[in-house]
Parts: C-alpha cells; sequence; structure tokens
C-alpha cells in the first residue's frame, strides 16, 4: 500500500464550532488525518476561541475578502491543506477554491436534502421549518460542496424521528446528536477513499 502523508485538513465555520471541536478530538490521535486550519468569516465566533483552546491555527477573513476568493486559496496552499470541511459555514465557497479542491470539499447540512435546504436554511432556521412542516423525521445530510448551496452530492444521509411540530430546540438536540455521532467517521472515509 503507498504510503500516505498527513493530510491536513482545514474546518470552515461561522459560529459555536462544536462540530470543528468534535472532529479535532476525532482525529487527535489519527496517524493519516490532522485538522490543521480552522477558519471563520465572523471575528466573535466561538469556534476561534476552541481553535485557539485546541492549539489549532486559526484565521479570520470577512465575507467580502472571502468570497473574492484568492487570499483563501492562498491561505489554504501556504497551510498545505489537502482537504475542507464545512462545518456550519455560512458563506457561498467561491468558485476558484472549488476547482482547486474538487470533490475535496465536504459540508454538513442539518436536515435531509433536497429538503430544507438553500439559501437562509441554516441553524435554527431549519429546525422550525421542519417543526413547521409536521415532519415526522428530519436528520443530516453530507455531502460535496459545489457552487450552489448544498445542491453538490449527497455522500452520507441518516434520519430521526421526530414528533409533528417537536419543539425545534428538541430537534437540533436530536440532530447534533447525529453530527457528533457520524461527521467525524464520514470525513474519514471520504478522505482515505481518494
Ligand atoms: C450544525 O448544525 C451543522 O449541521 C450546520 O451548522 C451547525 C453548526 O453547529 N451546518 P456548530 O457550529 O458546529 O455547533
Amino acid at each position: 500500500m503507498e504510503s500516505r502523508g498527513l493530510i491536513r485538513v482545514a474546518i470552515f465555520a461561522s459560529g459555536n464550532g462544536s462540530n470543528a471541536e468534535n472532529i479535532f478530538h476525532y482525529f487527535k490521535e489519527s496517524k493519516h488525518i490532522q485538522i490543521a486550519y480552522i477558519v471563520s468569516n465572523k471575528k466573535e465566533a466561538f469556534v476561534l476561541e476552541r481553535a485557539k483552546k485546541l492549539g489549532v491555527p486559526s484565521l479570520f477573513m470577512d465575507n467580502k475578502e472571502f468570497r473574492q476568493g484568492n487570499r483563501i486559496l492562498e491561505e489554504m496552499k501556504s497551510h498545505s491543506i489537502d482537504f475542507i470541511v464545512l462545518a456550519g459555514f455560512l458563506v457561498l465557497i467561491p468558485a476558484n477554491l472549488i476547482e482547486a479542491y474538487l470533490d475535496q470539499i465536504i459540508n454538513i447540512h442539518p436536515a435531509l436534502l433536497p429538503k430544507f435546504g438553500g439559501k437562509g436554511m441554516y441553524g435554527d432556521f431549519v429546525h422550525r421549518a421542519v417543526s413547521e412542516s409536521g415532519e415526522l423525521k428530519t436528520g443530516i445530510t453530507v455531502h460535496f460542496v459545489n457552487q450552489a448551496y448544498d445542491e453538490g452530492s449527497i455522500i452520507f444521509q441518516k434520519s430521526v424521528d421526530i414528533e409533528a411540530r417537536e419543539n425545534p430546540n428538541k430537534i437540533a438536540e436530536k440532530v447534533h446528536a447525529l453530527e457528533y455521532e457520524y461527521f467525524p467517521a464520514i470525513i474519514k472515509q471520504v478522505i482515505l477513499s481518494k
């Protein structure tokens, strides 16, 4: 088997970063995969506090500069990043980054796409929409990232039962539990299948 070097992963997150921290811990002892960089478009995002606490190099880049595309691509290359994970990242990924990392950028969406996806569908907005729809199940979707929100090809889905019109906070708890349980293993599976 070819001896594979360490694969360096960047996580992009706009908010709390509980998935980012969970993913970091999952790969902490890994010989193959390293969480090497955490990027946020929000200066005050708690995920940047988590990065500092975990000792992971981090970067704040505002939306305007991020969307322009060149600097984030340079940052990825200068940090020898091989793979990008979006975990609660609320900015559309610029085309040049998608081209440079074809099928090497994945995202987790807190619902069963194609339902409850697309622009503006993130965090509690998703759980509220799921609750109001009267759905009896929700779940997570891990997908490759292309140039449209939540439309890349689906890699993995896992559902969980809910009550019709269940409290969105309860739905969020159930979805987060799925994310923490499944997302790191899916990331590993996709990276090592390359
Ligand atoms: C998660 O629910 C994820 O599915 C969605 O954004 C949320 C991020 O939560 N994309 P956190 O910042 O990881 O706590």
